[in-house]
C-alpha cells in the first residue's frame, strides 16, 4: 500500500477534517474511543500556539513577530488519558482555548507556513507512536496524504451556526470559514479521496455508525 511506501513509519490515521461547528470534535473523539485509537484534535495545537502569541502581546498580523515568537516556543504534544495534551514552554494553556481573542485570531495565525510546518511536524511525532483519529482542515489532504482514512464532515451553515450558538460561545465561524477556506497555504479542500458526510439531520451515533462502516468496507481491521 502507497502508505508504507512513504510513510512506512506512522500507525494508522484517520484523518477527520471538515468546517468549524461541522461535528468533527464529538465524532472524532467518539470514534476513537470505539476503536481504541489517540483522539488528536489539531485545531487545538493551533489554538495553544495562539494564545501563547497574544499572551505575549504579539499582533497575530505581524508575521515576523509571530514566526520569531515561534522560535522562543517550547510546543510539547503528549498523550493522556487516550487524547493529545499541549503545553506551550510547560504551560497548560487548555482552559483559555476557547476564550474570545483566541477565536477570534486563530484562524489569522494559523495562516503563517511556519506554524502550520510545526503542527504537522507534531502529528506526525504522534503517528509515530500510536493510532490516531485526528480532526482539522488538512489532515487528510497535506499532513497524512497517504492515509486511506479519510472524512470529511459537513453540516449546512445554518445548523453550524445554531450549534455553536447552543453552546454558547461566541464563535464567528462565518469569518473563521471563509479565512480557513480561502488562505493561500493549506486551505480546507476536500481530500479527492476523502469520504464526505453530511451531519447535519445526523446525531453523533450515527455519522460515528457509517464512518465505522466505511472503514470496514475499507479494509481498516477493528
Ligand atoms: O478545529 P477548530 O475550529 O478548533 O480549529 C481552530 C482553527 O485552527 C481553525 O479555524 C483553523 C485552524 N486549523 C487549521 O488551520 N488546520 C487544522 N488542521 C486545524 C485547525
Amino acid at each position: 500500500m502507497g502508505s508504507h511506501v512513504s510513510q512506512p513509519d506512522f500507525h494508522r490515521v484517520i484523518a477527520i477534517d471538515g468546517p468549524a461547528a461541522s461535528g468533527k470534535s464529538s465524532v472524532a473523539r467518539e470514534l476513537a474511543r470505539r476503536l481504541g485509537f489517540i483522539y488528536v484534535n489539531s485545531g487545538a495545537i493551533y489554538r495553544a500556539i495562539t494564545w501563547h502569541i497574544l499572551q505575549e502581546g504579539i499582533d497575530a498580523e505581524d508575521s515576523d513577530r509571530v514566526t520569531r515568537a515561534l522560535q522562543s516556543m517550547a510546543i510539547t504534544c503528549c498523550i493522556q488519558d487516550s487524547e493529545s495534551r499541549i503545553l506551550v514552554n510547560d504551560v497548560d494553556p487548555a482552559g483559555h482555548l476557547r476564550d474570545d481573542g483566541v477565536n477570534e485570531s486563530v484562524s489569522r495565525v494559523s495562516r503563517f507556513p511556519p506554524i502550520r510546518q510545526i503542527v504537522a511536524q507534531k502529528l506526525h511525532e504522534c503517528a509515530r507512536t500510536h493510532d490516531l483519529v485526528v480532526e482539522g482542515r488538512d489532515i487528510g489532504s497535506v499532513v497524512f496524504p497517504e492515509t486511506p482514512y479519510k472524512f470529511y464532515v459537513d453540516a449546512s451553515p445554518e445548523v453550524r451556526l445554531r450549534r455553536r450558538a447552543a453552546q454558547g460561545e461566541r464563535d464567528e465561524i462565518t469569518m473563521r470559514d471563509h479565512a480557513d477556506f480561502s488562505r493561500s497555504v493549506s486551505p480546507l479542500v476536500i481530500a479527492e479521496d476523502a469520504h464526505v458526510i453530511d451531519t447535519s439531520y445526523l446525531t453523533i451515533e450515527e455519522v460515528v455508525q457509517e464512518i465505522i462502516a466505511r472503514l470496514k468496507e475499507i479494509g481498516l481491521r477493528i
